[in-house]
């Protein structure tokens, strides 16, 4: 592998930005400085440009089956891998569900086998946790899984009768975390209330696109972060929380962060920048919109924001979950399979390519964050949390050279027929942005050169991960 320099840039670190030029050397920075007399085959001028380190999303799920495995999202690790590239996101993690006729061991491995073929960015894998009655021994493949660098497991308290484990398997699984150095993380939402409020609104006949954020209201959401992190609490285990989308549930966390828990939370792009009233009134095609926990009203998202700097929530990540909207033939049913019925509609949204152009100009652009925090949120801390750093995450001598060279001045439209991911839409078509990755190395090769992709399927790996770093 050859060695490039990086010259005239600011080096951004979520503790600090400083003037260095960046060489890099058979995949590491090998050196960081004012190195006037470096040298390298390939010399990349980052004069008034910005070098921060590679996004990591990690919150994806990549031709991942949901409803029973009767459909599945749009992207697959090869076209969601290269759509995250193009964005600036250099790693992302994904998730493994238990298969029908197979362990979750051996979901695991062979989830990662499809994706170590395909994957153009490096990736990881969570362990979601299945209720026992789908499999009575999972928490000896759990205890397995650890030991294959499957160092966050995720545990559903929504979806009662196919992925909602019961508070005591929850405890069980806490327990297990505590003794294995795992992390783990909730979908967090009162699985019965949510099924409830659904059949009320079926029953009541309010059954189109837009209800579904009717019946996943704040409540339900805040409540059962509560009881995440009491039940954590409880056996001394850290939680993260997954895709927090109401304020009402950001501010559960802050408080318990204050108290001391150790608790983290996510939130996501579609929750900062898009709002109920973008999709209100769409009729069928508010489908495009829903995912769970759902899009909220506008005056949600200060709190959100609010809540990202004062340390309550800690990283955005995607929940890149892409449908189309227009029925292609080699998809199971997508996000229209079943219109003017909500309950039907395939949750998730996609945005692995958006996430770190919208959150900086709704985030940098507009003073609310700084950009040592948005490294932070993006790379920083999600490395060190689910156990990358210091390999990744940073920009610093061994680490790898997963970089962006990110141009503040560049100004972008993003729009569907621009974006690189399978998707028929884009929740944030027509979005004028100024700030993007011109140029993404990943693990030191030229991955994105102005919009020129150069990447081979399967040039990604799957990442054994430590042990999160929780302080
Ligand atoms: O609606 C969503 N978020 N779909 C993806 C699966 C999940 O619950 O995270
Ligand atoms: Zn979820
Ligand atoms: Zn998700």
């Amino acid at each position: 592998m050859g060695s490039t320099l990086i010259k005239g840039g600011t080096v951004v670190n979520a503790d600090a930005a400083i003037r260095a030029d960046v060489l890099v050397r058979d995949g590491l920075v090998v050196a960081l400085g004012l190195g006037d007399d470096w040298s390298a085959d390939e010399v990349v001028d980052a004069t008034g440009k910005l070098v921060l380190p590679g996004g990591i999303d990690v919150h994806t799920h990549l031709e991942y089956p949901i409803d029973g495995f009767t459909t599945r999202t749009a992207d697959d690790f090869h076209s969601g891998t290269i759509a995250a590239a193009h964005g600036g996101t250099t790693t992302v993690i994904d998730f493994v569900k238990k298969e029908p006729d197979k362990s979750l061991f051996d979901s695991y491995m062979r989830r990662r086998d499809v994706a170590a073929g395909k994957a153009v960015v490096d990736f990881g894998l969570h362990a979601i946790v299945p209720p026992r009655d789908q499999q009575e021994n999972v928490l000896d493949d759990l205890r397995r899984l650890a030991g294959e660098g499957a160092s966050s497991w995720k545990f559903f308290m929504a979806y009662p009768g196919t992925q909602m484990v019961d508070d005591g398997q929850l405890l069980e699984g806490l327990e297990l975390a505590v003794e294995y150095g795992v992390l783990p993380m909730v979908h967090a939402e009162n699985g019965h209330m949510v099924a409830r409020e659904t059949r009320l609104l079926i029953e009541s006949g309010r059954t189109a696109e837009n209800y579904h954020a009717t019946a996943h209201g704040h409540e339900s959401e805040a409540e059962a972060v509560h009881r995440a992190i009491v039940l954590a609490d409880s056996v001394g285990s850290p939680v993260y929380v997954v895709h927090v989308s109401s304020a009402a549930a950001a501010a559960e966390i802050g408080q318990a962060r204050s108290r001391g828990s150790l608790v983290w939370g996510e939130t996501c792009p579609q929750y900062l920048a898009v709002a109920y009233e973008d999709y209100a009134e769409l009729g069928e095609k508010a489908a495009a919109y829903i995912c769970s926990p759902p899009i909220r009203e506008r005056g949600n998202q200060e709190g959100l924001w609010q809540a990202l700097t004062t340390g309550a929530l800690s990283t955005v990540a995607t929940d890149h979950a892409g449908f189309c909207l227009e029925q292609p033939n080699d998809l199971p049913p997508q996000k229209l399979r079943s219109p003017g019925y909500f309950p039907k509609v395939p949750n998730g949204v996609p945005g692995v390519e958006d996430r770190l152009m919208v959150v900086w100009e709704t985030g940098v652009k507009t003073g609310r964050i700084d950009m040592c925090r948005f490294v932070d949120l993006m790379a920083t801390r999600p490395a060190k949390l689910f156990g990358l750093f210091p390999h990744k995450g940073l920009v610093a001598v061994g680490a790898d050279a997963d970089l962006l060279v990110w141009d503040t001045a560049a100004d972008h439209v993003i729009t569907t027929a621009g974006s690189h991911m399978r998707t028929d839409y884009n929740l944030y078509d027509g979005m004028r942005v100024t700030g993007r990755p011109v140029h993404v190395f990943s693990r030191g090769h030229h991955l994105v050169n102005d919009g020129a992709f150069d990447g081979k399927p399967g040039r990604g790996s799957f990442l054994t991960r430590g042990k999160p770093h929780l302080f």
